[in-house]
């Protein structure tokens, strides 16, 4: 039952912890020492006295690592999550119990049993912004209704890789019975199938609020009954041969990185073998499987390796029909620092076949 997933949120600190406080006119300097000791610090009056301390945090570590290097770079968002995350907010009937506070929902959606209980700043930061992108949705361009992507769900923020589809499925002759979404994250390649006129997707993600989230936006309307969705590794539950397979993987190799275990952007070695093999016994002997990947890897020089250029290569169960290239738009002004690389990203469409 998708009511009984739990759901990924920050975990809630129990009131009555014993804090410091900060607020306008707290001594700033004390403060970030009682934080590098490892002490937590309470926000108190205003929301804004929040903002502020982690600007002087910032200010603070900036010049502990003035130096750009990679290495030091590193550091600095280490230390900055540790100490950032020992300034804490509290929460009274599920919203923050300081002035000029944002209202976030998930605080009610996400901890129904539990009104009163603290979080860190940063955590409310990610739930402020998360609720913004949930409460008024994201234009599609190939979609007709806008998405409203869950907690802790990855949707798409640029739309190359889904105009490729959509040109794809729009010159899509083959039949329409049912397709397999592996990992729908927030559901668009699934909406887009259903608007192509897929009578039939099952979906997986083994991220539970996906799963949630899902089916949460498409309620008991007649898409319910078009997409199902299983909370599972790969195929999960489905066993069924179908006409279509898609999968928009993680793109980057799984480093060993701590702060790197998002499982929509990293992947371990065994996720495209694993994948691969699933996909050659589900898939019909007509049928396409579909991949959509990134240069991204490559570019940056994480790998040199091309899951799917190994598998045509050494893997002996597909073979290529057509893959089609985009290059993504130049990179907006907040990502300027990357647009060195951003300029030569592509995104690709593989349309693979059985051998
Ligand atoms: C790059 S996102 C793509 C999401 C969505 N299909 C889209 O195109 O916007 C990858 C998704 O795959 C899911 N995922 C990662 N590993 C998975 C696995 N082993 N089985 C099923 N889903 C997985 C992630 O949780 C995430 O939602």
């Amino acid at each position: 039952m998708i009511t009984e997933i739990e759901v990924n949120k920050p975990e809630p600190i129990a009131s009555g912890k014993k804090t410091e406080s900060f607020k306008r006119g707290t001594d700033v300097q004390l403060t970030i020492e009682a934080l590098e000791a490892g002490k937590s610090i309470l926000i108190t009056e205003f929301y804004n006295n929040g903002l502020s301390l982690l600007q002087e945090l910032q200010t603070h570590l900036n010049r502990k690592f003035p130096n750009k290097s990679f290495q030091e770079q590193r550091e600095f968002r280490l230390e900055y999550h540790k100490l950032s995350n020992l300034i804490l907010i509290e929460i009274v009937g599920h919203k923050l119990a300081v002035k000029k506070s944002p209202r976030i929902g998930w605080l009610e959606k996400l901890y129904p049993e539990t009104s009163d209980f603290l979080l860190s700043f940063p955590q409310i930061q990610g739930l402020n912004s998360a609720w913004q992108w949930y409460l008024n949705g994201i234009s599609i361009p190939v979609l007709r209704n806008k998405i409203h992507p869950y907690y802790g769900t990855y949707f798409p923020t640029r739309f190359e890789h889904l105009k490729l589809f959509d040109n794809w499925l729009k010159r899509y002759k083959g039949p329409k019975k049912s397709a397999i979404d592996v990992g729908f994250g927030s559901g668009v390649l699934s909406l887009q199938m259903i608007k192509h006129g897929f009578q039939k997707v099952f979906g997986t993600d083994t991220n539970p609020n996906a799963i949630v989230g899902l089916a949460e936006f498409m309620g008991d309307t007649k898409l319910s009954r078009k997409i199902e969705l299983d909370f599972g590794h790969l195929f999960g539950k489905w066993e069924k041969q179908t006409e279509l397979i898609v999968f928009n993987p993680p793109w980057l190799p799984k480093s060993h990185d701590l702060d790197r275990i998002d499982e929509a952007i990293y992947y371990n070695e065994n996720l495209f073998p694993d994948f691969f093999a699933g996909a050659k016994q589900r898939l019909l002997p007509e049928g396409k499987l579909v991949l959509i990947f990134s240069n991204l890897a490559q570019i940056t020089n994480v790998t040199k390796e091309h899951p799917i250029e190994m598998e045509l290569a050494e893997g002996g169960r597909f073979q290529l029909e057509k893959c089609l290239k985009k290059s993504v738009k130049a990179a907006s002004e907040k990502t300027k620092r990357d647009q060195h690389w951003r300029s030569s990203e592509e995104v690709e469409l593989w349309v693979l076949t059985n051998k």
